[in-house]
């Protein structure tokens, strides 16, 4: 056995090579400054991707809005944050810069053929139906299924605290996840999968929650993938999952089969559902996106429908990029603890617009309860500002692949040094290269943002007299890209006539052109549909527990690519994702 493993490595490590050595290009990118190639097997990677932020930060600082960085065996690559270079790959040049297809086959084999799997005119067909599935009309129509999930898990949490006041330690990051998955469930898809009641929590749901990470525990066969799928037969590919001495594959490809059965049914039943002009999608006579989506597939003119292999596609494919609000929302509690002045600040506000309704229905004593509407869920102020300041400092997801699939020319808003020492303000992108979006580079930029970049602060989204900035019609909420006539001078992310060209408020955090994140307005209205819900009776702050030498416990935040939340030795092992809080019923004292 250890033999095929063996032989299987060198075979591997060759095939690699050949992959990842041909489209190296290294001498196209010879004057591009950036760090020294640090180890021949990860070259940079084990630092950008290993509880990499100030590493990351670090380099852009030092080099620029564009740097080479060492990939797996020595592979060049650029790590891309200046504001006119992420205009060319991800708006002007996008069909210049594709996915990897590493990226786009895995996600084929486990997720099916949705968004994330999909390039080129499938895609641009598969975003015309679904974009106006995400409307802001529709995010109003699934509100009401969304504020009773938000109330079950506060429900949930009270449960676990004690009577009579008294605070409890919480770790809010499987309960983010909870409500994250029941919100997928209930609003997106009109399933029910209780992940809110745990010992109830449905198969897909469980399942959606294992894959990514299976998934990491198999992520050295990513750049296989498309020479196997090309090369062999689906019966070759289970013969060889079969063969391989290694659990972890077997397992992957286990959630991965379960995951289509699931997504199968969710579509026959909610197929049927509409052909019997049943809409009960989610205990009360509501509307799911999953059924608007099939509705519009009925009605829609023969060309632009989509297949029911499409269609069942988009099922896991929205779960998985749904789940990413978990994080998010455990970041926003995460803030809110450490920023006592600013919870009370949001509680008050909220506790304002609940009343004035609360007060008009002669309900003032149960003002907690009353449920906000869309249009004023979304624009409360400073509500806004927290989530935005939020989403643009931590983006949970840090760091985009992307891969030129021509030769190419980055121009740049910020001239860089070359490794001679000249400045320039274009970089030669040769077929093949990879690039990395930094996200969080772009987000943190000063030139942009300002010296506070690196700060939270809320109030930079907000006039001196606390009114938004930028409300109305602006970039904010558009899939478009011709906003700047919109977008006026000292609006934040708009400086000198520059932005960056993303879909929320010009930030980073959903990407923009035709491949931005298709469900940002599903994550804003969750992440403050959940605030509204748990401010108003809750309080939080940063856990207080105490070790017998007297060490507070503290919670990291790695960034591994992803956001990972950890608990610091000695009270937790800098490993396993946990946000620990402390968390009491709200008090009259705990408002403005
Ligand atoms: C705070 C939460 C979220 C963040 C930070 C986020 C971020 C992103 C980013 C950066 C991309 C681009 C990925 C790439 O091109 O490689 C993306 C794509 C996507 N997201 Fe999100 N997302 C979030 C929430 C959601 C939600 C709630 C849904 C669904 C309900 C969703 C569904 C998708 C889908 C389907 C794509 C693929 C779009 C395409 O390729 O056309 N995401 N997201
Ligand atoms: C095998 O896969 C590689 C990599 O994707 C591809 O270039 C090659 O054409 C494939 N060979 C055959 C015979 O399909
Ligand atoms: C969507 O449209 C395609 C093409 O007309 C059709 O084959 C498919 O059955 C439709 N699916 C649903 C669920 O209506």
């Amino acid at each position: 056995m250890t033999l095929v493993v063996w032989i299987g490595t060198l075979l591997g490590a060759f095939v690699l090579w050949q992959l990842v050595g041909r489209r190296s290009a290294p001498n196209g990118l010879a004057t591009v400054a950036g760090p020294q190639r640090e180890r021949w097997l990860t070259g940079n990677f084990h630092r950008l991707f290993k509880d990499g932020l100030e590493y990351n930060l670090g380099l852009i600082r030092q080099y620029g809005g564009v740097v080479k960085v060492y990939g797996p065996l020595g592979a060049q690559q650029l790590l891309v944050s200046d504001p006119r270079a992420l205009h060319h790959v991800v708006v002007k040049d996008q069909d210049v810069y594709h996915e990897t297809d590493m990226f786009l086959m895995t996600n084929h084999l486990i997720f099916g053929e949705g968004l994330i799997a999909t390039v080129g005119e499938q895609h641009k067909k598969q975003r015309k139906m679904l974009n106006p599935v995400f409307s802001l009309a529709n995010m109003r129509a699934v509100l009401p299924t969304v504020a009773p999930i938000a109330n079950k898990l506060l429900e949930r949490i009270q449960a676990q605290l004690s009577e009579g006041g008294g605070t409890a330690e919480i770790d809010v990051l499987p309960w983010a996840g909870r409500v994250t998955m029941d919100l997928l469930g209930g609003a997106v898809l009109g399933i029910s999968l209780d992940a809110l009641d745990p010992e109830k929590t449905k198969e897909h749901a469980l399942t959606i929650r294992k894959v990514s990470r299976a998934a990491l525990k198999v992520l050295v066969l990513r750049p296989f993938i498309p020479m196997a799928v090309r090369n062999f037969s689906l019966y070759w590919r289970n013969k060889m999952v079969d063969w391989l001495p290694w659990p972890a594959l077997r397992e992957m490809r286990e959630l991965s089969r379960t995951l289509d059965r699931c997504a199968r049914n969710v579509f026959h039943e909610k197929k049927d559902e509409l052909e019997n002009g049943i809409t009960n999608d989610y205990d009360g006579p509501r509307r799911s996106l999953m059924t608007i989506m099939l509705e519009a597939n009925q009605s829609g003119s023969e060309k632009e429908r989509l297949t029911d292999e499409e269609l069942i596609g988009q099922i896991n494919t929205l779960l998985i990029g749904g789940d990413t609000v978990t994080t998010a929302v455990a970041r926003v509690f995460w803030i809110l603890a450490r920023e006592q002045g600013a919870q009370a600040r949001l509680r008050s506000e909220i506790k304002k617009a609940k009343m004035a309704i609360a007060v008009d229905d002669g309900v003032e004593d149960e003002w907690e309860k009353v449920p906000l509407s869309y249009d004023t869920l979304v624009s409360l102020p400073y509500l806004d500002a927290v989530v935005r300041e939020t989403l643009r400092l931590y983006p949970p997801t840090s760091l985009i692949n992307r891969v030129a699939t021509k030769d190419a020319v980055l121009p740049l808003q910020d001239p860089i040094r070359t490794t001679a020492g000249e400045e320039t303000t274009a970089v030669h992108v040769p077929a093949g290269t990879n690039i990395i979006i930094s996200i969080l580079g772009s987000n943190h930029n000063k030139r942009i943002w300002g010296d506070d970049a690196d700060q939270w602060r809320p109030e930079r989204w907000l006039t001196a007299s606390g009114e938004r900035i930028g409300w109305g019609k602006n970039v904010d909420l558009a899939f478009d890209d011709d906003a700047e006539g919109h977008v006026a001078e000292g609006t934040p992310g708009y400086r000198n006539g520059v932005k960056y060209p993303g879909v929320y408020a010009t930030m980073m955090t959903f990407l923009g052109g035709s491949r931005a994140c298709i469900g940002f307005k599903f994550a804003e209205m969750e992440l403050k549909q959940v605030l509204a819900t748990l401010i108003s009776s809750l309080h939080f702050s940063l856990p207080s527990a105490t070790n017998e030498d007297g060490v507070r416990k503290e919670i990291y935040w790695r960034m591994d690519g992803l956001q990972v939340p950890v608990v610091l030795p000695p009270h937790g092992d800098g490993k396993s994702p946990s946000v620990p809080l402390d968390v009491r019923a709200a008090r009259e004292t705990d408002f403005l």
